[in-house]
């Protein structure tokens, strides 16, 4: 047997673990989602969510993860839970479902680079989203995507994932902070702000139902959590590293690049439309690339150029997560049945892009599959992986948050009891909303 790899240093596995944690669902999907779910309603629970549960969480799968030293499904294994293996092979399949459709937006993603460097889009964004985000040539970049995060993933932990998200994590900031402050200083964005951060809270008693599963889920989605992701990258870590402190870097991190997000997009859907327009109309899975595309055609020819290079960020931080989902099941195949790196990626990759085709071909089906993967997988696969932690695994998952602290006594029993309690609660509230919520989402209207 080979040895296996690891880190070559903590900051490439923080990296890789924001690379991962940071992607479409924080630029794409978080100001979306908070726009067609109340605005600062949403973002106070996802808030809440990602701190109050997300991180305990979080620090659940970095134990399994060190303390087994192997891949997602196995862990269990190791870690003499056999029966459990199911939470890891729930996580693997959510992550493949999950990788289905991420690609068909990442393709839109590499749709826009080259629209921007042409000003394809320069006439009639919304327009332009319509077209351009179904059909046949959807399918094409979709295959391109997955065959770039195949690439990438067939070269290995060091050589291809650390290299890979090294620059994304400082650019997507940047720029990310230039597009806000320019959306601020654009007329008619003010009202933006309290739609965005001052929470109705009468919305949200009103809403409780739907409002609740989606941002907790999102703060699933956003951190990674549920699909054998963050459990897989940490099997690679060495034991003087402090899983607090990288749970709550990456934590923060991962929120900040979110709401950064939706500080460019929701001012600029105001300074277009006068407040977040219906999903048709561009304020659904449209928003980011119909409100951003405008200010590039606004800026004209310089706009070429930037939208091309905003475009291009996006996409390594789409990469970079969609790498992560394809290396949990990766990492399986190859510790377990010896096959080669890349043919398991390639393999992998080829089949979950027959079914993603589903998705690029008609939105409503992406947007199916993206709420079926919220409303049951994540909070479900989620569930279990708490239980497990908290309630079968116990007094061991202390001792391994406790190292490499020092001290750190107090927070490790106070995180078991959390653990153990309401976020077990918390989530299981989540999973119940959500498969009540599903009943009325039907893949296709109509159907
Ligand atoms: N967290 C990533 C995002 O927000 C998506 C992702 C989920 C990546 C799970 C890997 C594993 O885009």
């Amino acid at each position: 047997m080979t040895e296996r790899e690891t880190w070559a240093t903590r900051l490439g596995f923080i990296l890789a673990a924001v690379g991962s944690a940071v992607g479409l669902g924080n630029i794409w999907q978080f100001p979306f989602k908070t726009g067609t779910n109340g605005g600062a309603a949403f973002v106070f629970v996802y808030l809440l969510a990602a701190l109050l549960i997300g991180l305990p969480a979080i620090l659940g799968e970095f134990v399994v993860g060190r303390r087994a030293n192997i891949n997602a499904v196995e862990a269990f294994e190791r870690l003499k839970h056999p029966a459990w293996t199911v939470v890891g092979a729930l996580g693997l399949l959510t992550g493949l479902w999950i990788l289905s459709y991420y690609s068909v937006v990442g393709g839109w993603v590499i749709r826009y680079i080259f629209g921007s460097a042409t000003g394809a889009y320069f006439g009639d964004a919304a327009g332009y989203f319509a077209s351009v985000s179904a059909g046949w040539e959807a399918i094409g970049l979709h295959a391109v995507f997955m065959a770039v995060t195949a690439g990438i993933v067939a070269f290995g932990v060091e050589d291809g994932i650390e290299k890979a998200t090294k620059l994304m994590v400082p650019s997507i900031v940047v720029m990310l902070v230039g597009l806000a402050i320019y959306a601020f200083t654009l007329d008619g964005s003010t009202a933006a702000y309290s739609y965005y951060l001052s929470p109705d809270f009468e919305y949200l008693a009103n809403n409780l139902g739907s409002v609740v599963p989606f941002a907790v889920s999102q703060a699933f989605f956003s951190l990674s959590l549920g699909m054998g992701a963050m459990i897989t990258y940490a099997s690679y870590l060495g034991d003087d590293d402090s899983l607090p402190a990288d749970g709550s870097l990456v934590v923060v991190l991962n929120t900040a690049v979110g709401l950064l997000a939706g500080l460019v997009v929701i001012p600029l859907l105001f300074v277009q439309f006068g407040g977040v327009p219906d999903a048709a109309a561009g304020g659904g899975a449209g928003a980011l690339f119909v409100s951003v595309a405008q200010v590039f055609a606004d800026l004209g020819t310089a706009g070429q150029a930037l939208g091309a290079v905003f475009f291009a960020v996006v996409l390594i931080a789409a990469l970079s997560s969609a790498i992560s989902l394809l290396e949990v099941v990766t990492s399986y195949v190859v510790d377990n049945y010896g096959y080669s790196r890349p043919a398991t990626a390639f393999g992998f990759a080829g089949s979950l892009f027959v079914l993603g085709t589903l998705a690029a071909w008609n939105t409503a089906w992406l947007t199916w599959f993206d709420t079926l993967a919220y409303s049951v997988l994540l909070p479900l696969s989620v569930l279990l992986g708490v239980v497990f932690v908290g309630w079968v695994y116990g007094p061991q998952a202390v001792d391994e948050i406790k190292k490499g602290t020092s001290g750190g006594e107090t927070f490790a029993t106070a995180w078991l009891w959390s653990i153990r309690t309401y976020v077990l609660v918390g989530v299981f509230v989540t999973l119940y909303l959500g498969v009540t919520d599903i009943y009325a989402a039907p893949p296709i209207p109509g159907l």
